[in-house]
Protein backbone atom coordinates (compact mmCIF):
# COMPACT_ATOMS: atom_id res chain seq x y z
CA UNK A 1 0.00 0.00 0.00
CA UNK A 2 0.96 3.89 -0.73
CA UNK A 3 2.70 5.51 2.23
CA UNK A 4 0.68 8.22 0.92
CA UNK A 5 -2.75 6.61 1.22
CA UNK A 6 -1.81 4.90 4.26
CA UNK A 7 -1.39 8.36 5.81
CA UNK A 8 -4.06 9.96 4.40
CA UNK A 9 -6.06 6.75 5.82
CA UNK A 10 -4.76 7.11 9.27
CA UNK A 11 -5.32 10.80 9.82
CA UNK A 12 -8.90 10.45 8.82
CA UNK A 13 -9.91 7.79 10.76
CA UNK A 14 -8.03 8.85 13.91
CA UNK A 15 -10.63 11.96 13.54
CA UNK A 16 -13.41 9.70 13.39
CA UNK A 17 -15.76 10.00 16.67
CA UNK A 18 -15.98 6.33 17.41
CA UNK A 19 -17.14 4.19 20.59
CA UNK A 20 -15.27 1.23 22.49
CA UNK A 21 -17.22 -1.24 23.66
CA UNK A 22 -14.72 -3.94 24.97
CA UNK A 23 -12.62 -2.72 27.40
CA UNK A 24 -11.12 -4.27 30.27
CA UNK A 25 -9.87 -1.08 32.84
CA UNK A 26 -7.49 -3.25 34.19
CA UNK A 27 -6.14 -3.66 30.91
CA UNK A 28 -5.45 -0.16 30.38
CA UNK A 29 -2.81 -0.54 33.24
CA UNK A 30 0.35 1.61 31.49
CA UNK A 31 3.58 -0.23 32.39
CA UNK A 32 4.81 3.11 33.79
CA UNK A 33 1.85 3.48 35.75
CA UNK A 34 2.16 0.41 36.76
CA UNK A 35 5.81 0.44 37.96
CA UNK A 36 4.99 3.83 40.19
CA UNK A 37 2.06 2.22 41.91
CA UNK A 38 4.10 -1.06 43.09
CA UNK A 39 6.58 0.82 44.54
CA UNK A 40 4.07 3.61 46.18
CA UNK A 41 1.97 0.59 47.55
CA UNK A 42 5.14 -1.91 48.38
CA UNK A 43 3.79 -4.63 45.99
CA UNK A 44 6.93 -6.83 44.63
CA UNK A 45 6.77 -7.57 40.90
CA UNK A 46 9.12 -9.59 39.08
CA UNK A 47 10.41 -6.43 36.91
CA UNK A 48 11.75 -3.08 38.05
CA UNK A 49 11.69 -1.08 34.34
CA UNK A 50 9.54 -0.41 31.63
CA UNK A 51 11.78 -2.59 29.42
CA UNK A 52 11.01 -5.26 31.66
CA UNK A 53 7.85 -4.78 32.14
CA UNK A 54 6.62 -4.75 28.50
CA UNK A 55 9.08 -7.46 27.31
CA UNK A 56 7.12 -9.65 29.70
CA UNK A 57 4.37 -9.29 27.83
CA UNK A 58 4.30 -12.36 24.86
CA UNK A 59 1.85 -15.04 25.55
CA UNK A 60 0.88 -18.40 24.36
CA UNK A 61 -2.69 -18.19 24.89
CA UNK A 62 -5.50 -16.49 27.04
CA UNK A 63 -4.58 -17.89 30.94
CA UNK A 64 -0.64 -17.35 29.90
CA UNK A 65 -2.05 -13.62 29.60
CA UNK A 66 -4.35 -13.68 32.92
CA UNK A 67 -1.62 -14.32 35.13
CA UNK A 68 -0.25 -11.21 34.34
CA UNK A 69 -2.75 -9.66 33.70
CA UNK A 70 -3.90 -10.50 37.04
CA UNK A 71 -0.63 -10.14 38.80
CA UNK A 72 -0.35 -6.08 37.16
CA UNK A 73 -4.00 -5.44 39.03
CA UNK A 74 -2.66 -6.40 42.49
CA UNK A 75 -0.90 -3.38 42.28
CA UNK A 76 -4.49 -1.28 42.52
CA UNK A 77 -5.26 -0.55 46.62
CA UNK A 78 -6.49 2.58 47.18
CA UNK A 79 -8.95 5.22 45.72
CA UNK A 80 -5.99 7.85 43.81
CA UNK A 81 -4.66 4.22 42.20
CA UNK A 82 -8.12 3.56 40.19
CA UNK A 83 -8.63 7.18 39.93
CA UNK A 84 -5.17 7.20 37.45
CA UNK A 85 -6.06 4.39 36.06
CA UNK A 86 -9.63 5.32 34.82
CA UNK A 87 -7.56 8.82 33.88
CA UNK A 88 -5.17 7.49 31.84
CA UNK A 89 -7.55 5.30 29.97
CA UNK A 90 -10.64 8.06 29.80
CA UNK A 91 -7.14 10.57 28.50
CA UNK A 92 -6.32 8.25 25.88
CA UNK A 93 -10.17 7.51 24.69
CA UNK A 94 -9.93 11.58 24.04
CA UNK A 95 -6.79 11.31 22.48
CA UNK A 96 -7.87 9.16 20.03
CA UNK A 97 -11.52 10.48 19.36
CA UNK A 98 -13.53 7.93 21.80
CA UNK A 99 -16.63 9.86 22.55
CA UNK A 100 -18.29 7.09 23.96
CA UNK A 101 -17.00 3.71 25.62
CA UNK A 102 -18.09 1.07 27.77
CA UNK A 103 -15.61 0.19 30.02
CA UNK A 104 -15.51 -3.52 31.86
CA UNK A 105 -14.51 -3.12 35.62
CA UNK A 106 -13.95 -6.29 37.99
CA UNK A 107 -14.49 -5.20 41.29
CA UNK A 108 -13.14 -9.27 42.54
CA UNK A 109 -9.91 -8.85 40.89
CA UNK A 110 -9.14 -6.56 44.11
CA UNK A 111 -11.24 -8.22 46.35
CA UNK A 112 -8.14 -10.62 47.74
CA UNK A 113 -6.30 -7.41 48.06
CA UNK A 114 -8.58 -6.26 50.52
CA UNK A 115 -10.05 -3.38 48.08
CA UNK A 116 -13.53 -2.59 48.75
CA UNK A 117 -15.94 -1.88 46.10
CA UNK A 118 -16.54 1.43 47.41
CA UNK A 119 -12.98 2.47 47.05
CA UNK A 120 -13.08 1.13 44.02
CA UNK A 121 -16.03 3.43 42.63
CA UNK A 122 -14.98 6.31 44.34
CA UNK A 123 -11.37 6.43 42.41
CA UNK A 124 -13.30 5.65 39.08
CA UNK A 125 -16.22 7.94 39.58
CA UNK A 126 -13.81 11.01 40.63
CA UNK A 127 -12.17 10.18 37.05
CA UNK A 128 -15.32 10.12 34.54
CA UNK A 129 -16.87 12.70 36.45
CA UNK A 130 -13.61 15.04 35.58
CA UNK A 131 -14.14 13.94 32.18
CA UNK A 132 -17.36 14.23 31.50
CA UNK A 133 -17.39 17.99 32.87
CA UNK A 134 -13.64 19.04 30.96
CA UNK A 135 -14.37 17.32 27.70
CA UNK A 136 -18.06 15.83 27.44
CA UNK A 137 -16.93 12.12 27.62
CA UNK A 138 -19.34 9.60 27.48
CA UNK A 139 -18.61 6.50 29.92
CA UNK A 140 -21.01 3.46 30.79
CA UNK A 141 -20.07 0.75 32.72
CA UNK A 142 -20.08 -2.78 32.66
CA UNK A 143 -19.96 -5.02 35.54
CA UNK A 144 -17.98 -7.56 34.84
CA UNK A 145 -17.59 -10.93 36.97
CA UNK A 146 -14.65 -13.06 36.36
CA UNK A 147 -15.85 -16.82 35.21
CA UNK A 148 -12.91 -18.64 37.00
CA UNK A 149 -14.93 -18.37 40.41
CA UNK A 150 -17.98 -19.83 41.83
CA UNK A 151 -21.29 -19.01 40.92
CA UNK A 152 -22.22 -18.05 44.60
CA UNK A 153 -19.40 -15.80 44.99
CA UNK A 154 -20.56 -13.64 41.81
CA UNK A 155 -24.04 -13.68 43.33
CA UNK A 156 -22.25 -12.36 46.32
CA UNK A 157 -20.79 -9.27 44.18
CA UNK A 158 -23.95 -8.95 42.76
CA UNK A 159 -25.65 -8.16 45.95
CA UNK A 160 -22.70 -5.92 47.15
CA UNK A 161 -23.63 -4.16 43.67
CA UNK A 162 -26.61 -3.40 44.34
CA UNK A 163 -25.22 -0.17 46.44
CA UNK A 164 -23.85 0.72 43.00
CA UNK A 165 -26.68 -0.26 40.43
CA UNK A 166 -27.19 3.34 38.98
CA UNK A 167 -23.37 3.14 38.07
CA UNK A 168 -23.68 0.09 35.81
CA UNK A 169 -25.78 -0.38 32.73
CA UNK A 170 -25.00 -3.89 32.13
CA UNK A 171 -23.29 -6.97 33.97
CA UNK A 172 -20.31 -8.83 31.83
CA UNK A 173 -18.43 -12.28 31.72
CA UNK A 174 -14.62 -12.10 31.22
CA UNK A 175 -11.37 -14.35 32.28
CA UNK A 176 -10.87 -18.23 31.42
CA UNK A 177 -13.23 -19.97 29.09
CA UNK A 178 -11.96 -23.12 29.35
CA UNK A 179 -13.78 -25.37 31.96
CA UNK A 180 -16.11 -22.23 32.52
CA UNK A 181 -19.15 -22.73 30.45
CA UNK A 182 -22.09 -20.08 30.25
CA UNK A 183 -24.51 -22.60 32.12
CA UNK A 184 -22.39 -22.28 35.28
CA UNK A 185 -23.38 -18.64 35.69
CA UNK A 186 -27.48 -19.17 34.54
CA UNK A 187 -28.61 -18.11 38.17
CA UNK A 188 -26.47 -14.57 38.20
CA UNK A 189 -27.89 -13.51 35.00
CA UNK A 190 -31.20 -14.77 36.02
CA UNK A 191 -30.55 -12.47 39.01
CA UNK A 192 -28.97 -9.57 36.99
CA UNK A 193 -31.77 -9.27 34.55
CA UNK A 194 -34.48 -9.14 37.12
CA UNK A 195 -32.35 -6.22 38.51
CA UNK A 196 -32.53 -4.39 35.00
CA UNK A 197 -29.37 -4.95 33.92
CA UNK A 198 -28.77 -5.12 30.59
CA UNK A 199 -26.49 -8.25 29.68
CA UNK A 200 -22.88 -8.93 27.68
CA UNK A 201 -20.72 -12.25 28.25
CA UNK A 202 -17.14 -13.14 26.32
CA UNK A 203 -17.60 -16.46 24.11
CA UNK A 204 -16.27 -17.68 21.50
CA UNK A 205 -12.61 -16.42 21.65
CA UNK A 206 -11.24 -19.47 23.11
CA UNK A 207 -14.30 -21.68 24.02
CA UNK A 208 -16.26 -22.94 21.15
CA UNK A 209 -19.15 -21.44 18.87
CA UNK A 210 -21.59 -23.67 21.53
CA UNK A 211 -20.66 -21.32 24.32
CA UNK A 212 -21.97 -18.09 22.02
CA UNK A 213 -25.41 -20.01 21.74
CA UNK A 214 -25.12 -20.78 25.41
CA UNK A 215 -24.87 -17.18 26.10
CA UNK A 216 -27.65 -16.10 23.60
CA UNK A 217 -29.97 -18.68 24.81
CA UNK A 218 -29.63 -19.45 28.24
CA UNK A 219 -27.72 -16.38 29.68
CA UNK A 220 -30.01 -13.65 27.52
CA UNK A 221 -27.26 -11.84 26.44
CA UNK A 222 -27.86 -9.11 23.86
CA UNK A 223 -24.36 -9.14 22.75
CA UNK A 224 -20.94 -11.03 22.58
CA UNK A 225 -17.28 -10.47 23.81
CA UNK A 226 -15.17 -11.39 20.57
CA UNK A 227 -17.08 -13.90 19.35
CA UNK A 228 -14.93 -14.68 16.09
CA UNK A 229 -15.28 -18.62 16.36
CA UNK A 230 -18.73 -18.11 15.18
CA UNK A 231 -17.37 -18.94 12.06
CA UNK A 232 -17.20 -22.81 12.82
CA UNK A 233 -21.15 -22.73 13.05
CA UNK A 234 -23.17 -21.79 9.83
CA UNK A 235 -25.80 -22.07 11.29
CA UNK A 236 -24.93 -19.31 14.48
CA UNK A 237 -24.00 -17.16 11.51
CA UNK A 238 -26.69 -16.74 9.72
CA UNK A 239 -28.38 -16.01 13.45
CA UNK A 240 -26.56 -13.54 14.17
CA UNK A 241 -26.80 -11.81 11.46
CA UNK A 242 -30.82 -12.09 11.33
CA UNK A 243 -30.73 -11.23 14.79
CA UNK A 244 -28.03 -8.63 14.28
CA UNK A 245 -25.99 -9.89 17.61
CA UNK A 246 -23.45 -7.25 17.95
CA UNK A 247 -20.01 -8.82 18.33
CA UNK A 248 -17.12 -6.87 20.08
CA UNK A 249 -13.81 -7.80 18.34
CA UNK A 250 -10.73 -7.04 19.75
CA UNK A 251 -8.08 -7.87 16.74
CA UNK A 252 -4.50 -7.15 18.22
CA UNK A 253 -6.13 -9.02 21.32
CA UNK A 254 -6.63 -12.25 19.20
CA UNK A 255 -2.89 -11.75 17.70
CA UNK A 256 -1.54 -11.40 20.49
CA UNK A 257 -3.43 -14.34 22.44
CA UNK A 258 -3.33 -17.01 19.48
CA UNK A 259 -6.89 -16.76 18.41
CA UNK A 260 -5.23 -16.29 15.15
CA UNK A 261 -1.40 -16.65 13.81
CA UNK A 262 -1.41 -13.43 12.00
CA UNK A 263 -3.10 -10.71 11.39
CA UNK A 264 -3.71 -11.41 8.09
CA UNK A 265 -5.58 -14.57 9.28
CA UNK A 266 -8.22 -12.59 11.29
CA UNK A 267 -11.54 -13.27 10.29
CA UNK A 268 -13.09 -9.98 11.06
CA UNK A 269 -14.20 -8.46 7.42
CA UNK A 270 -15.00 -11.95 6.43
CA UNK A 271 -17.66 -11.36 9.42
CA UNK A 272 -18.65 -7.93 8.43
CA UNK A 273 -19.03 -8.41 4.65
CA UNK A 274 -21.32 -11.33 5.47
CA UNK A 275 -23.81 -8.80 7.56
CA UNK A 276 -22.77 -9.55 10.71
CA UNK A 277 -22.52 -6.61 13.35
CA UNK A 278 -19.48 -6.62 14.26
CA UNK A 279 -17.16 -4.10 16.06
CA UNK A 280 -13.66 -3.06 16.52
CA UNK A 281 -12.38 -2.86 20.32
CA UNK A 282 -9.14 -2.84 21.87
CA UNK A 283 -9.29 -5.34 25.18
CA UNK A 284 -6.53 -4.69 27.08
CA UNK A 285 -4.46 -2.03 25.07
CA UNK A 286 -1.84 -1.83 27.78
CA UNK A 287 -0.69 -5.20 27.07
CA UNK A 288 -1.61 -6.07 23.44
CA UNK A 289 0.36 -3.30 22.02
CA UNK A 290 -2.16 -0.57 20.57
CA UNK A 291 -5.49 1.47 21.70
CA UNK A 292 -8.39 1.76 19.38
CA UNK A 293 -7.43 3.37 16.38
CA UNK A 294 -3.91 0.82 16.56
CA UNK A 295 -6.77 -1.79 15.71
CA UNK A 296 -7.96 -0.08 12.78
CA UNK A 297 -4.57 0.51 12.06
CA UNK A 298 -3.82 -2.93 11.98
CA UNK A 299 -6.56 -4.05 9.87
CA UNK A 300 -5.66 -1.28 7.42
CA UNK A 301 -2.13 -2.87 7.09
CA UNK A 302 -2.83 -6.57 6.90
CA UNK A 303 -6.69 -7.10 5.17
CA UNK A 304 -6.50 -3.95 3.34
CA UNK A 305 -9.20 -2.46 5.32
CA UNK A 306 -11.46 -0.05 3.25
CA UNK A 307 -12.87 3.77 4.29
CA UNK A 308 -15.93 2.47 3.43
CA UNK A 309 -15.57 -0.81 5.62
CA UNK A 310 -14.07 1.02 8.56
CA UNK A 311 -17.05 3.75 8.83
CA UNK A 312 -19.44 0.51 8.85
CA UNK A 313 -17.47 -0.55 11.51
CA UNK A 314 -17.56 2.62 13.55
CA UNK A 315 -21.47 2.89 12.80
CA UNK A 316 -21.97 -0.52 14.51
CA UNK A 317 -20.05 0.96 17.44
CA UNK A 318 -22.47 3.26 18.05
CA UNK A 319 -25.26 0.73 16.74
CA UNK A 320 -23.84 -2.04 19.41
CA UNK A 321 -23.92 0.38 21.96
CA UNK A 322 -25.93 0.20 25.61
CA UNK A 323 -26.95 3.93 24.64
CA UNK A 324 -30.79 4.98 24.10
CA UNK A 325 -31.88 5.34 20.94
CA UNK A 326 -31.93 9.41 21.23
CA UNK A 327 -27.90 8.90 22.27
CA UNK A 328 -27.32 6.73 19.47
CA UNK A 329 -28.62 8.69 17.07
CA UNK A 330 -26.75 11.95 17.98
CA UNK A 331 -23.24 10.17 17.75
CA UNK A 332 -24.01 8.74 14.34
CA UNK A 333 -25.55 12.36 12.90
CA UNK A 334 -22.20 13.94 14.22
CA UNK A 335 -20.17 10.80 12.29
CA UNK A 336 -21.96 11.46 9.11
CA UNK A 337 -20.57 15.02 9.49
CA UNK A 338 -17.27 14.07 10.34
CA UNK A 339 -16.43 11.35 7.37
CA UNK A 340 -18.53 13.37 5.30
CA UNK A 341 -16.16 16.60 5.06
CA UNK A 342 -14.27 16.71 2.31
N1 LIG B 1 -9.98 -10.35 30.76
C1 LIG B 1 -9.21 -9.40 30.22
N2 LIG B 1 -8.99 -9.66 28.92
C2 LIG B 1 -9.66 -10.80 28.64
C3 LIG B 1 -9.84 -11.57 27.47
N3 LIG B 1 -9.27 -11.25 26.31
N4 LIG B 1 -10.58 -12.69 27.56
C4 LIG B 1 -11.15 -13.05 28.71
N5 LIG B 1 -11.01 -12.36 29.84
C5 LIG B 1 -10.28 -11.25 29.81
ZN1 LIG C 1 -12.15 -8.97 26.91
Amino acid sequence: MQIESQNNFSEWLCGLPKAELHLHIDGSLQAHRLLSLAKKNGIALPYSTQQQVESAYHFENLQSFLDLYYLGASVLIDESDFYHLMMDYLLKCKEQNIVHTEIMVEPQTYAPNGVSFATMMRGFSKAIEQAQQEWGQSVALILSFLRHLDEDQCLETLEEARAFRESFVAIGLASAEQDNPPIKFERLYREAHKQGYRATAHAGEEGPASFIWDCLKILNVERIDHGVRCAEDPSLVDYLVAQQVALTVCPLSNTKLCVFDEMDQHNVLDLLNKGLLVTINSDDPAYFDGYLNENFLALRKHLSLTKEQALRLVKNSFKASFLSDDAKAGFLQELSQTADAP
